[in-house]
């Protein structure tokens, strides 16, 4: 196949030349238009059933080997069409008639030999380089009037094949002579491109340079340069000398000694060029033969990309001092394997210095005064280890804003002290290295851009020196586990600390860091708990950005809320607010207590507790003595004293609910059971004698009646005599106790002293209270007695 013979060279030209072109053409129509990616699906032909409203269709790296009318005629926005690497043999323009917005056109790596243009009205880019055809295919201008971009190949070239350019008002010139197998000096005509890029048969020279001459062109991309053609080259930019607009030079995959290399760089000092732009270039035998030469010149920009410089057999300090004494203002040496860069001999114009992509070390620049201008220094991916030494290599750059030590291996200890860099020094970038926490030791009191992501910070130690001017703080991809407060940044607006191991934000940052703008802290395991609210009502608040709110923030801890977004996270008020919390539980208590009391006092709990208590400890009395042991002499349960006055509830509701209708319990009362011929006295006593229990009524009337007190004497006298309790003060109603007399002062005592029952009013309660009674009084009386029924 055509493609595998190619040398690997082509395809470095090609990729280099094609995409900085074509890229940036339709970067535009790609961010507005709809694309439609068809590349490496072994299509044979178009496909039938295309998004019909495409504006970039990629049908690149396919079989596809014809092409028709209604391939594209439905695709009426179609604005780019790339159909590179496929077999077309043959096309006729027609076949987009009605692609009337096509603008650009990729027919690169296909195998034309025969092309129709009328009707290409609309094309701007078209690249036809890279095909099978052995002379020029090319369309005549008058069908391409818009054209500004053209790529072209050809096997063959000769006499008047490039006619066809001259009434072109092309932009840009893409000339692939990489097949070139044939060619009649003097066939190159006096372009007029403002870009012009060509890539060369790597192997063979045909001497196009010496016939290439330039009018208008700013911008020449030469691809190619071999050793056959180097000479050519000084040739051609002697030519150039001072003549000619060309500003912008680009050498790519050039191949020479450095002798050669020097000879050409020394060539292109004393042209118009600005930039000058070398890339994958190898240099071999350098010797210290050379001498340069730095006459006065336009080159501002010089710039060495991958490069591979070998066999060096002379002392390397020569090809470093060429390098460190340009009189460029801008210099790139980068993926050149360089170990070192020496300082310029004298004080030197550079103020940009990229050295990227090396192998430096420490001792690069060291104590090095003549870099008084250099404003951006970049050191990015090289060897550099000691953060204090490079400190002091920034110390004597007095306009030094911009340095860029990412990707070393940078290590500062805590306990290194002398760290002193550049006054000016604004930005810094850190990244990728081996820092701790301890770096914030050793930082530029001015510095407002920092970059620290991806180093093996932990922590920001609160004892560090303010950087009052810190607007950017980078500590992505590190250890932190929080973020850190502003006590120490007054004006940091941008804050990344993504991809750490930050569980919940403290409270310090929110109260320290009121003028931040954006924070990023994506990625994080974060703990959703009470602490976590804080954090995402700050995204809430509006106050500040939170970049990636709410897809990228997820909760991490505890497990059953894993992979939730935070924003989803809800968590009550009440379960985080201790003080609410407390205040809740009392409220609740106070009322549960209140409606407890209040059903208490509302159905009179504390009296049914009373009488049940009362009950048990009867029953327990009872239980204790043996009764047997005194029943001998009872005749009655009880014998109730009462005042006259209270007579009819006695008789009509005390006696009547005591002894039932079964004749159990009986009753010794004055009327009924009072002996005639015994004095009153002896009467009661008799009574309360062989009673088991007595009952005073007592009520205010019973305090005024003197019998009662006697009857009450008495069997209180028998209480404290037996020492059983055989007493039950029954409260009828309430006696105040400012009504009972002085001197019945042991009713009095007792009252104070004994428990009572008092006669509930409601009806409800009445049950309960004839129970309790009857149990107080309740017992087998002897046999004997039973008959004196
Ligand atoms: C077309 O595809 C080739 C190969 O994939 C690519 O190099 C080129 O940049 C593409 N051109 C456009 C316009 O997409
Ligand atoms: C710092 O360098 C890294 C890698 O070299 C780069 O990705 C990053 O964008 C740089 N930071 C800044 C602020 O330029």
């Amino acid at each position: 196949m055509a493609k595998a013979r190619r040398p690997v060279t082509r395809n470095v030209c090609t990729v280099f030349i094609f995409i900085t072109a074509f890229w940036n053409n339709i970067q535009s129509t790609e961010e507005t238009g709809f694309s439609a990616v068809y590349s490496d699906r072994f299509l044979n032909q178009v496909p039938k059933n295309l998004p019909a409203e495409a504006t970039v269709l990629d049908l690149s790296h396919n079989n596809i080997s014809q092409l028709q009318i209604s391939d594209f005629s439905y695709i009426l926005r179609l604005q780019v069409l790339n159909l590179s690497h496929n077999v077309i043999q043959e096309l006729n323009f027609s076949v987009f008639q009605y692609n009337e917005n096509l603008e650009h056109l990729d027919l690169s790596h296909n195998v034309l030999q025969t092309l129709s243009c009328h009707l290409a009205l609309s094309l701007r880019h078209l690249n036809l380089a890279y095909n099978n055809y052995t002379d020029m295919l090319m369309c005549p201008a008058i069908d391409m009037p818009k054209l500004q971009y053209l790529g072209l190949g050809a096997k063959r070239i000769q006499g008047s094949d490039f006619s066809a350019l001259t009434n072109l008002q092309l932009d840009t010139l893409f000339l692939s002579l990489e097949d070139l197998s044939e060619y009649r000096p003097k066939s190159i005509p006096v372009f007029n491109m403002k870009t012009i890029q060509i890539v060369f048969h790597p192997h063979r020279d045909f001497r196009i340079l010496s016939d290439l001459e330039l009018n208008a062109t700013e911008s020449l991309e030469l691809c190619n340069i071999h050793d056959e053609q180097v000479s050519e080259l000084k040739m051609f930019l002697l030519k150039l000398s001072r003549r000619g607009r060309l500003l912008n030079l680009t050498l790519n995959n050039m191949r020479c000694s450095w002798d050669e290399f020097i000879s050409i760089l020394q060539a292109a000092w004393e042209t118009t060029v600005e930039h000058l732009v070398i890339s994958n270039a190898t240099w071999m035998d350098a010797t210290n033969a050379n001498n340069f030469n730095y006459t006065k010149t336009s080159l501002k920009t010089l710039v060495i990309k991958q490069t591979i410089i070998t066999s060096i057999k002379s002392d390397p300090q020569h090809m470093y001092r060429i390098f460190s004494n340009m009189n460029v203002t801008a210099l790139t040496v980068s993926g050149a394997k360089l170990i070192h860069m020496l300082c310029p001999s004298n004080p030197s114009q550079f103020t940009y210095l990229c050295f990227s992509d090396n192998i430096l070390t420490d001792a690069v620049f060291k104590n090095c005064n003549n870099l008084a201008l250099l404003e951006t220094l970049i050191l990015s991916v090289n060897q550099l280890t000691s953060l204090i030494k490079m400190s002091l290599m920034t110390s004597c750059m007095m306009s030094l804003k911009h340095l860029d030590m990412s990707q070393n291996l940078l290590q500062y200890e805590a306990q290194e002290k002398g760290c002193h860099w550049g006054e000016n020094l604004a930005e810094l970038n850190l990244s990728s290295n081996l820092l701790s926490h301890s770096v914030f030791h050793c930082l530029p009191v001015n510095i407002q851009k920092l970059d620290l992501q991806n180093n093996l910070i932990a922590s920001i130690p609160k004892e560090t020196v303010e950087l009052r001017a810190l607007e950017e703080l980078n500590l992505a991809f590190n250890r932190l586990s929080d973020l850190p407060g502003c006590g120490q940044f007054r004006s940091l607006r941008l804050l990344n600390t993504e991809m750490n191991s930050i569980v919940a934000p403290s409270p310090e940052f929110y109260r320290t860091c009121q003028n931040i703008r954006e924070v990023k802290a994506e990625h994080n395991p974060f703990r959703c708990s009470c602490e976590i609210r804080e954090f995402v009502d700050l995204s809430k608040q509006g106050l500040m950005v939170l970049v990636g709110w709410p897809e990228s923030y997820l909760c991490e801890y505890p497990e059953d809320v894993r992979g939730i977004q935070l924003e989803e996270f809800h968590v009550s008020e009440l379960v985080c607010n201790t003080t609410l919390l407390v205040a809740v539980v009392l409220v609740i208590t106070v009322v549960f207590v209140a409606v407890v009391c209040g059903l208490c006092i509302y159905l009179d709990i504390p009296w049914y507790l009373k009488m049940i208590w009362q009950w048990t400890q009867v029953k327990h009395r009872i239980w204790k003595n043996k009764p047997e042991d005194v029943l001998d002499h009872l005749e009655f349960h009880a014998f109730i004293s009462y005042s006259e006055h209270d007579s009819d509830w006695v008789k009509n509701v005390l006696i009547p609910n005591l002894e039932k209708e079964d004749g159990s319990i009986q009753i010794c009362q004055h009327e009924r059971n009072f002996i005639a011929g015994k004095s009153i006295v002896e009467n009661i006593i008799d009574c309360i004698e062989k009673s088991y229990r007595s009952i005073f009524v007592l009520s205010p009337n019973f305090v005024q009646s003197e019998w009662c007190h006697y009857e009450l004497y008495f069997a209180h006298h028998k209480l404290f005599q037996e020492n059983a309790n055989n007493l039950i003060l029954l409260v009828l109603e309430p006696i105040p106790p400012y009504i009972i007399p002085t001197k019945y002062y042991k009713l009095k005592a007792l009252m104070a002293k004994r428990t009572y029952m008092e006669w509930p009013a409601e009806k409800s309660k009445q049950g309960l209270f004839w129970a309790n009674l009857r149990a107080a009084i309740q017992i087998r009386l002897p046999e004997k007695l039973i008959h004196f029924e």
